[in-house]
Parts: structure tokens; C-alpha cells; sequence
């Protein structure tokens, strides 16, 4: 059986530091803690206007980091060249709007596909494993096969909401359970993330299928009370990895 893996999104520390225009916290170091606390990999997002992480951060810790880093880039130009140059090992392919507050949907995957398709084989002869962020549809995983993707990750939003506002979330983790099932049939390694808290991932661990799930806003949040370590080790025991 293949291992099931988590990555740590440090996003957020980054914006924290930016709410002040400082130095710290640094997400450096908040990267190199995930490592050594068993994460397995490290997520950031490189998004257009730099409100998380930056160029700066993105080359400091690509350095550093011993396990993979996941970069989380829009399908542009920009990107391309940025991902292209320092050819992270993981690369996430994420929809962008500037005015968004988070990543508010999955790919469009009939939008700009000649674009994307370059995109993805450009950066997967640059030994970078490509994976596109889409939300639970089947002809989402048939598209996400036919571009070529190593790995599709599921927009796990919805659910999460529905299971912090206490309604009823069955349909939509049937949708997961499905997409999840199909992506496997497919050959693609399907991944989830997106809202995850503890509770939540407990309730999607239950889903066979899933082989990374990454995890961000809350995990730092939950860090600034019980501490970076024991927050990943307490995600490690619910997703059972
Ligand atoms: N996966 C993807 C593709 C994302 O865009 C994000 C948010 O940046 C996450 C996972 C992590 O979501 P959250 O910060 O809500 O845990």
C-alpha cells in the first residue's frame, strides 16, 4: 500500500508577517519545523499580488527544505517562468481571482487549455510532479487525465463548510468519495485539501483513495495554542499516517 502523506501549507505565516511589513515570523523557519515534525512535504502559495509568500521566501526555502516543497502557482506566464527556474519538486496548478479571499473554487479546465497544456508538459520534463486543483467532478478527473496530470487535489471547501455550520454533508462526501474512486481508476493520485480542520479530516480520512491531504489555515492557527509539533502530530493521528 502506498503511504498516505501530509503537507503543511505555511501560507499563513506569511501572513502574519506581512500584516506588519517585519521579518518574522519567518516561514522559513516555520518550513523547516513542519519538516522536522513530520510533515511531508511543505505547501506555499506564489500567488499574483504576493499577499503570502514571495520570490524571496519561495528561493530560501526551496534551498533548505529536505522534503518536498508543493508549489501552489496559477496557470500564467508569470508562473511558468517562475516555477519553470526554480523547479520545485511538486507543483499544484490553483485558480486565482486578485479580490478572493482564499482559493475559492477548482480549476476551470476548458479555460485557456491550450496554455495549460504546455504549462503542465513544460513543467513535467522539468522533473516536476504536476498536480491540478479541481473540484470533486468526474469529467473534471476525465479532463485532468487527458492534460496529462500527474495528480488531481480535491477542493475539500465545500464540505468543510458544511461540516463547520453543522448541516448535512453526506451528499458532498459521497461527491468526494466518487471523484476519489474515479481519479484511482484513472491512474492519478488524488490528493484533498482545502478548510480541512481536525474535525474534517477525520471525516475525510474515512475516504480509501485519498494519498496526500494539505492543510493550512487552520493548522497554523491551531499552532499559535498548542504549538506547530503537536498540531501536526495530532493531524498525523486522525489521517492515521
Ligand atoms: N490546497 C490548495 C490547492 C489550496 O489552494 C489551499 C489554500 O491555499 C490549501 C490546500 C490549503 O487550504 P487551507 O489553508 O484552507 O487549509
Amino acid at each position: 500500500m502506498r503511504k498516505i502523506r501530509l503537507g503543511v501549507n505555511i501560507d499563513h505565516v506569511a501572513t502574519v508577517r506581512n500584516a506588519r511589513g517585519e521579518t518574522y515570523p519567518s516561514p522559513l523557519r516555520a518550513a523547516l519545523l513542519a519538516e522536522k515534525n513530520g510533515a511531508d512535504s511543505v505547501t506555499i502559495h506564489l500567488r499574483e499580488d504576493r499577499r503570502h509568500i514571495n520570490e524571496f521566501d519561495l528561493k530560501k526555502i526551496i534551498k533548505k527544505l529536505k522534503i518536498p516543497l508543493n508549489l501552489e502557482i496559477a496557470s500564467t506566464k508569470e508562473m511558468l517562468k517562475i516555477a519553470y527556474r526554480s523547479r520545485p519538486p511538486f507543483i499544484c496548478i490553483v485558480p486565482e481571482k486578485r479580490k478572493e479571499i482564499t482559493t475559492e473554487g477548482g480549476l476551470n479546465l476548458d479555460h485557456n487549455k491550450n496554455f495549460l497544456r504546455i504549462l503542465i508538459k513544460k513543467l513535467k520534463k522539468n522533473n516536476s510532479r504536476i498536480s491540478l486543483f479541481i473540484e470533486p467532478s468526474l469529467k473534471d478527473l476525465e479532463k485532468a487525465k487527458k492534460l496529462d496530470a500527474d495528480c488531481v487535489e480535491i477542493h475539500t471547501g465545500k464540505l468543510c463548510n458544511l461540516i463547520n455550520k453543522k448541516k448535512s454533508y453526506k451528499n458532498e462526501l459521497k461527491r468526494i468519495q466518487k471523484a476519489v474512486q474515479k481519479g484511482n481508476q484513472l491512474g492519478l493520485e488524488v490528493h484533498a485539501g482545502h478548510g480541512l480542520t481536525y474535525n474534517s479530516a477525520r471525516i475525510l480520512s474515512k475516504i480509501k483513495g485519498i494519498q496526500e491531504f494539505n492543510i493550512g489555515h487552520f493548522l497554523v492557527g491551531e499552532s499559535i495554542f498548542e504549538g506547530m509539533p503537536s498540531t501536526i502530530k495530532k493531524f498525523k493521528k486522525i489521517l492515521k499516517l
